[in-house]
This record gives C-alpha cells, structure tokens and sequence, in this order.
C-alpha cells in the first residue's frame, strides 16, 4: 500500500480552484506513472475523478496499466468519467450500501459500510485484496491519502515536493489534531532528485496498525 503526493514547496496540491495540471514536472509525473506500472490497481478519490477527470493509465513509461478504482459513496462519479473508459483493464467503483447509482456495463461495484460518511480503509484493503488487488495505489487527493494514513493503512508514502510556491489552495496531508509533537508520524525517509523536484519516500511500516490491513505483496 503505497500513498503519493504531488505538492508545491508551500504544501499545496492545487490552486483555491482545484487546477492542480501540472504541479509536478515532467520527472514527477515519469515517477508517477512508474509508480501505476508496478501495482495491481490505482486508487482515488471522487473529488479527484470530477476535478481532474484522470485517465490513470502508463503513458509516461512502458508498463502495464493497472486497475482503476474510484472511492465514491455517493454515487457523484460522472458515467463519462475518463478513469471508466474500457480498454481491457478491470474498473471498480467503490460505493456505499445505501447508495445506489448508475454505472456503465463492466464496472465492478463493490458496497462498503459507511460510518459517519467514512469507510473504513482497512474495508477497501480487503475488498480489494478479496477481488485480487493487493499492490495499490492511493494516487489521491490528499482527502484520499490523508484517510489511508490516518487508518493506518499505508506502507509508504511518496511526497514530490516541486518547486513552485502557489500561495493558497488546499494543502497536503491532513490527520486529525494532536497536542504534542510528540505524537507526530516520524517516518523513516530517504530522499532522492527528480530532475528539480524532491521525491520524499516515507516509511510507515513501523506505523502500520497490526491486523488493520494486509501487507502488499
Ligand atoms: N497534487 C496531487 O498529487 C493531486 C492528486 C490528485 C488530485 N489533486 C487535486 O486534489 C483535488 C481533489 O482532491 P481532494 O483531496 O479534494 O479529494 P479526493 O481525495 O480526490 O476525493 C475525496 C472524496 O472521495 C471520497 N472518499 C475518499 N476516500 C473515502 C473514504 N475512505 N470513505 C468515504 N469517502 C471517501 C469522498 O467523497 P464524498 O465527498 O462524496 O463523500 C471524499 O470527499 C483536485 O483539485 C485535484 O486536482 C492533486
């Protein structure tokens, strides 16, 4: 379970208005790609299907595409939406039990609890890993990511910080408060050049909350 990130020296992911295209150079966007080449399936948001309308395929990097799945409870996912398309890959929608909604022929539905308009992470590991998915993943938003991390539910997470400061906007990861810094995540981090951009790769296996999800394989 990998999370990823791309956000501006100042920690935004996009402008107050949602144009996020492109906060990452041509070297972010390459690590990006290869990153969708090596797992089973790339996860988002529905904010991110409606404000990006991402395609999620390997274009950047020769690569297999993986499958593509939408975290989307309320049934907001546009039909059109590109991410849906049928070019031979597996296309998942993961929605609430309560919510029903229309969905183009092909799409796998997968029906979660919803508990206080969350669901659980560790719900989505398994049902994933129950439909053979098990190397994932979460390309975003930050709402995505922050709740995989928050859960407890990431091995890593990938921060591309590109050198541009935007000023305003929404930010990056986002947890519930703490009081001391002392209950601050302190991943292990090794950093690497992406041409101008800075790949921060963190460590959460330490964090990973025992018996919360399966480990990718
Ligand atoms: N810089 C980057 O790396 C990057 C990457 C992707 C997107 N973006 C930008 O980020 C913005 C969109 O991101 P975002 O953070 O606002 O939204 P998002 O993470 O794409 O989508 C959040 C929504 O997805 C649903 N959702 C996700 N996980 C859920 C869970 N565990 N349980 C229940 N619902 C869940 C909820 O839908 P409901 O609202 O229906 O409850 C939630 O509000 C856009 O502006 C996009 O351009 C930036």
């Amino acid at each position: 379970m990998i999370g990823q990130i791309g956000q501006s020296l100042d920690g935004r992911t996009a402008t107050r208005t949602g144009h996020s295209h492109y906060i990452n150079g041509p070297e972010g966007l390459a690590h990006l790609h290869r990153l969708r080449a090596l797992v089973d399936a790339v996860v988002i948001g529905v904010g991110t299907a409606i404000a990006d309308d991402p395609q999620l395929t390997v274009r950047r990097v020769a690569g297999p595409n993986p499958a593509r799945v939408v975290i989307d409870p309320n049934g907001r996912l546009p039909v059109a939406a590109r991410c849906l398309a049928n070019d031979g890959v597996r296309r998942m929608v993961i929605g609430s039990r309560n919510v029903t909604s229309e969905l183009p022929r092909g799409i796998e539905r997968i029906a979660l609890p919803v508990s206080e308009g969350n669901i659980a992470p560790a719900d989505i590991v398994a049902a994933l890993a129950d439909a053979g998915l098990r190397r994932i993943l979460i390309e975003g938003g930050a709402n995505t990511v922050s709740r995989f991390l928050a859960a407890g539910c990431l091995d890593r997470l990938h921060i591309v910080v590109a050198p541009v400061i935007i000023g305003d906007g929404p930010t990056g990861i986002s947890l519930p408060p703490i009081d001391t810094l002392a209950e601050a995540h302190r991943p292990h981090v090794r950093a690497h050049m992406l041409g101008d951009e800075v790949l921060f790769d963190c460590s959460l296996m330490s964090q990973r909350r025992p018996g919360v999800a399966k480990k990718s394989t």
